[in-house]
């Protein structure tokens, strides 16, 4: 869907610098680097200076926290509430368009939304077909930001698409990569741009620690149909599956049906710890399509 345009967007994306990598292959194998760096002194990140050279002293003598990855964090829902929740792990989002991660990186600044004067927004028919002009809740209207929480320091952004990895992270540098609501590229000769490709679970092995867990949600059900095939032909344990994470559902359910090399289905777990979890920290689609009663795909599976 088209995607409301941001007047000077690139200037906007700018303020939030503190949290993105501009060149992600040179931290390759050095990612707590990225994390431990000061505040450059912009006025946005000033209160996560002290928190970053704290943690950096603290983190001298302990070990280096779990980094976790997401491919296609949109508004940053899901990414910056994990942050959040999970102060001593550190994560990367990934988000090539540049309307939503703006929005994504003000999660991560604590700041609730830029408030933009009027001729501001240039096109509308935001994704979500809610009307999220911003908010006017400053006494004055014209103000750039509100801060209204706590800026994350455990969070870094890539505002780019990714097609490779392997050249970005160092092999067993990532602990856990989630998929949310990924782009479902219906058409059979787009399969390969598909996020759960194998193609991509290839490079996603280069950069997982063994053991390591992939956690998929959709609503799309051809494309979770066509993920967990994928996962199990590529050789990953399937951990957990559910075809309704939150149990919105009233019409006929689609079962997932994952078959073996002679065409027999195999036995596919239930959901388990990881999707109670997953049901509590969502995406911005995932709360649209629930209270639409779409129900939501979940896996769970391990490289
Ligand atoms: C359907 S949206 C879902 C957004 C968010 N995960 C959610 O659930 O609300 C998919 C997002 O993935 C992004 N995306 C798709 N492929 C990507 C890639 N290879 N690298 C970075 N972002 C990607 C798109 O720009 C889009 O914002």
């Amino acid at each position: 869907m088209r995607q409301r345009k941001v007047k000077n967007e690139e200037e906007k994306i700018a303020r939030y610098n503190h949290w993105i990598v501009e060149e992600p292959t040179d931290r390759k194998g050095r990612w707590s680097e990225a994390f431990d760096e000061a505040c450059d002194g912009a006025a946005l990140c000033s209160s996560t200076a002290g928190a970053g050279a704290s943690m950096g002293e603290r983190e001298k003598d302990a070990a280096t926290p779990e980094l976790y990855l997401e491919i296609g964090c949109g508004k940053g829902k899901f990414i910056t509430e994990m942050a959040r929740r999970h102060p001593d792990r550190r994560y990367v989002a990934v988000e090539g368009a540049g309307t939503v991660v703006l929005r994504a990186l003000e999660k991560a600044a604590g700041v609730r939304a830029t408030i933009l004067e009027d001729d501001d927004v240039l096109a509308d028919g935001d994704d979500d077909g809610r009307d999220e002009r911003y908010e006017h809740v400053g006494r004055d209207e014209r103000a750039e930001e509100l801060i209204v929480g706590e800026p994350l320091n455990n969070i870094r952004f890539i505002t780019d698409y990714v097609q490779t990895l392997g050249d970005i992270f160092e092999k067993g540098e990532i602990r856990g990569i989630y998929l949310n609501f990924s782009d479902p590229w219906p058409k059979e000769r787009h399969a390969k741009r598909r996020l759960t490709h194998r193609k991509y679970l290839t490079e996603y092995r280069k950069i997982l620690s063994p053991g390591s867990i992939l956690e998929f949600k959709s609503d799309n059900d051809d494309l979770f149909q066509f993920s967990a095939q994928e996962f199990y032909n590529f050789g990953l344990e399937i951990l957990e599956l559910t075809d309704d994470l939150h149990g919105v559902l009233t019409g006929p359910l689609v079962p997932t049906v994952v078959t073996d090399q002679q065409g027999t289905p195999v036995k596919l777990p239930g959901p388990g710890e990881g999707a109670a979890l997953s049901a509590q920290v969502t995406t911005e689609y995932e709360d649209r399509f629930t209270e639409a009663g779409k129900n939501v795909h979940y896996c769970r599976v391990r490289f």
